[in-house]
């Protein structure tokens, strides 16, 4: 009987039916509300226990009705509604469930889309050229008119590091070199000369992500490494600034300079060891690692470092990218003299992938390859969210609300110095320090308790992460609540 449906009665019924009603939003409610006396509730307990005779569950806070969730408000399924300022750790642009995101699926070429994933490299659809051309327009970092779209953001700087040892060997090679029978065999045993030592520098604190490749270049915390082989690549110290910058210019100064000096004394002693340095990979703020930032001049320098020595520099937009800081991508803030050479992305932006220049084009086909190479249903979304952003100058929103949050958390500071301090950020993408480890996981259960769902980095920073949506006066309700915490801790 379902064969017998023609196609016209298909879509008389589907769109009658659960299809449309399903994708609806529903509007935001006025402030969180909170029905169960702990978070997470008995129905989210239930669910863990559920979960963990499968897999280890002890990191899930709660479990999420993402039906009902709407914008910057999170339901769980215990029915409390959250103000989300985390966001699926920066991963969702516009709040949840958006309308234009929702309807991007309501018809039926892009469910099409959706259903049928291409392996990309081999068989792309036909508007695949078209949709990348208008995300290069709209969004690409001057000056890198290139894109390799994959999946994630560890994935992104795993084969982004790929191309920097490609363009890197090339380089030494000649343009008109042929890889030799010697490399062609010893790479297939993982040694010298075809799989060369070379090594990409990266900062102490930093978060590249978790495969093999990406993980030799993180270094946030010991459990995310412990037991892995690794590569000895080096780790220059990154800056450590001390708040308010107005207070302490010349000791955060002299922490750029002592992290330059390391900087280019690691290059030289990597360099002496044979194991030459190909690029150096930093964040525009170091996210995971606690919201470690560093000056335009420190960023300015390091890219005359990676000039002065002929490397790369790659610059990882994974948790900074998409307008968060106020600006589409953060090292805009840096004023560099010339683009980076590459940028990766992932989060905000659905799917991983990064710009980079022709150079860092590999001359050879399956180098930079796998099954998907990305997603044209997340590219779909992603168009309507650079659509939204523009159209509702998301931009400028968040420069608003991020003020008003910023100018809070400094009078609460001063409120509370014995409490918090270190109140940084651009844009919503900011963060406070609380004086002990213990006492910031207290203010983030707490917070919880009165309806704001905040997350945590470093050893005693609290995020902020909030969708590009979020406004004054959700940031007024944060800092109520925050201060509600702070008073009564
Ligand atoms: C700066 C940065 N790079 C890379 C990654 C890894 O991304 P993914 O978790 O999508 O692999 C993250 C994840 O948080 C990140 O913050």
């Amino acid at each position: 009987m379902h064969v017998a449906l023609g196609l016209n009665t298909f879509r008389a019924v589907t769109r009658a039916s659960g299809y449309v009603k399903y994708l609806t939003t529903l509007p935001e409610p006025q402030e969180p509300t909170i029905s169960t006396a702990s978070i997470p509730g008995p129905k989210s307990l239930e669910l863990k226990k559920k979960l963990n005779t499968m897999q280890l569950a002890d990191m899930v806070n709660f479990f999420v009705d993402y039906e009902s969730s709407t914008g910057n408000y999170l339901c769980d399924v215990d029915g409390n509604v959250m103000l989300d300022v985390y966001m699926q750790i920066s991963s969702i642009p516009l709040g949840y469930n958006h309308p234009r995101l929702l309807n991007v699926f309501n018809n039926d070429k892009n469910v099409k889309a959706l259903i049928n994933r291409p392996a990309l490299g081999f068989f792309p659809g036909k508007d695949w050229p078209v949709r990348l051309e208008n995300i290069l327009k709209q969004i690409a970092p001057k000056g890198l008119n290139n894109i390799t779209t994959m999946m994630c953001g560890s994935c992104a700087n795993e084969n982004a590091y790929k191309n920097i040892f490609i363009a890197y060997v090339r380089k030494k090679r000649g343009e008109e070199g042929n890889f030799t029978e010697e490399e062609m065999n010893s790479c297939m045993m993982n040694m010298p000369p075809g799989a060369p030592n070379l090594s990409l520098l990266s900062f102490q604190g930093s978060f590249h992500g978790r495969t093999m490749g990406a993980l030799a270049t993180t270094h946030s915390k010991y459990i995310h490494k412990i037991d892995f082989p690794s590569l000895d690549w080096p780790v220059a110290a990154f800056p450590n600034y001390k708040y308010p910058l107005e207070e302490n210019e010349r000791g955060n100064k002299e922490e750029d300079e002592k992290c330059l000096t390391q900087v280019e004394e690691l290059i030289e002693a990597y360099s002496k060891k044979d194991r030459p340095v190909a690029g150096i990979i930093v964040e525009p703020i170091q996210s995971e690692g606690g919201d470690n930032h560093a000056s335009p001049e420190f960023f300015q320098q390091l890219q005359y470092i990676t000039k002065k020595y002929d490397i790369s520099l790659l610059i990882d937009e994974v948790q900074t990218g998409g307008g968060c800081t106020g600006k589409f991508w953060c090292y805009e803030h840096f004023n560099l003299p010339s683009p980076p050479e590459i940028v990766t992305f992932s989060k905000k932006l659905q799917l991983g992938g990064y710009f980079h220049t022709s150079e860092y084009r590999p001359r050879e086909t399956l180098r930079i390859f796998n099954t998907w190479m990305g997603d044209p249903a997340k590219i779909l979304l992603l168009e309507e969210i650079i659509n939204v952003i523009k159209e509702d100058q998301l931009l400028e929103q968040v420069q608003k609300s991020g003020k008003v949050l910023k100018t809070g958390l400094l009078q609460l500071e001063k409120e509370y110095p014995h409490l918090v301090n270190s109140t940084r950020g651009r844009g919503t993408f900011l963060a406070i320090d609380f004086e002990t480890p213990e006492l910031r996981d207290t203010v983030i259960a707490q917070l919880r308790k009165w309806g704001v769902h905040a997350g945590g980095c470093g050893k005693q920073s609290l995020r902020f992460r909030p969708a590009l949506t979020f406004k004054e006066k959700h940031a007024n309700i944060v800092l109520d609540r925050l201060r509600k915490v702070l008073y009564e801790t």
